[in-house]
């Protein structure tokens, strides 16, 4: 990705998160228990013939069973007829807001913490917000949630989405941008280093690798680039043709791209 083309999505994304923060209208367990894994490997380890290989199809996967993470989650869906569903859903924070549904065991989300308690003081994730997001009675609170179908023709063709609070959209963004804009498949399109600016705080935020030259061109154009940790988590889908191609995003490795 050329310097030029890096830059216009920096200005693109401080300028929308500060045109969204400020400006806009704002506009919403049951679990197996795991075995313990002591006793899970033991049990793995005794089918175990130290003398010969075992055919791949007497191992069975059997578990053990994953556990669901705590944070958002991102699902994206095709079926064979290119029928297509982007799903983010989130509690906010670990277990939400602490409350459960009695009788139910499903817990309330804590979403509260997106609406803008006073203009300009940041959320939980460094967003500051305006009066357009004040806490309002029977007001839906500001989401970065972003959950995209990209239509081609009509038809679903770039499905994706991402957990990460002030990092989903400019997440998503790259994954679009990547393949409509840059030509990579879906996988290199989500393995593909990020970059965000949020407007506040001024600092061109990067995951590691992106190159010395790019970091010092950026440097030299008034950016504050500040290194930190990876961002987002893109699950997507891209149909092409009668293929359909998944990619799991590798920054959380309990994402699965499969097919049925
Ligand atoms: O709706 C929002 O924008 C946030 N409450 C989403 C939170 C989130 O993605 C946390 N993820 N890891």
């Amino acid at each position: 990705m050329s310097k030029e083309m890096q830059q216009l999505q920096f200005k693109l994304n401080d300028r929308a998160y500060d045109d969204v923060l400020f400006l806009s209208h704002t506009v919403d367990p049951e679990h197996d228990t795991p075995p313990v894994l002591k006793e899970y490997a033991r049990k793995l380890s005794a089918k175990i013939d130290p003398e010969r290989a075992t055919p791949s199809e007497r191992i069975s996967p059997g578990g053990p069973v994953p556990q669901e993470g705590g944070n958002t989650t991102h699902f994206s869906v095709m079926d064979k007829w290119g029928n297509a569903v982007s799903n983010t859903y989130t509690l906010n924070f670990n277990y939400g807001s602490g409350i459960t549904v009695p009788g139910t065991g499903i817990l309330l989300n804590n979403e509260m913490d997106d609406f803008s308690i006073t203009p300009g003081a940041p959320n939980a994730y460094g967003l500051t917000g305006g009066r357009s997001n004040a806490l309002e009675p029977g007001k839906r609170m500001l989401s970065s949630m972003t959950p995209v179908i990209v239509l081609r023709d009509g038809k679903p063709f770039l499905i994706t989405g991402s957990p990460g609070g002030n990092f989903i959209i400019t997440t998503v963004l790259q994954i679009i941008t990547n393949v409509i804009d840059f030509g990579m498949n879906i996988s290199e399109a989500t393995n593909a280093v990020r970059v965000h600016h949020q407007w506040t705080p001024d600092e061109l935020r990067i995951e590691r690798g992106l190159g010395t030259d790019t970091v010092n061109l950026l440097r030299r154009m008034g950016y504050n680039v500040v290194t930190g940790d990876t961002m987002g988590i893109a699950e997507s889908i891209v149909k092409i043709g009668d293929y359909i191609y998944g990619a799991a995003d590798p920054r959380r490795p309990g994402g699965l791209a499969d097919g049925y």
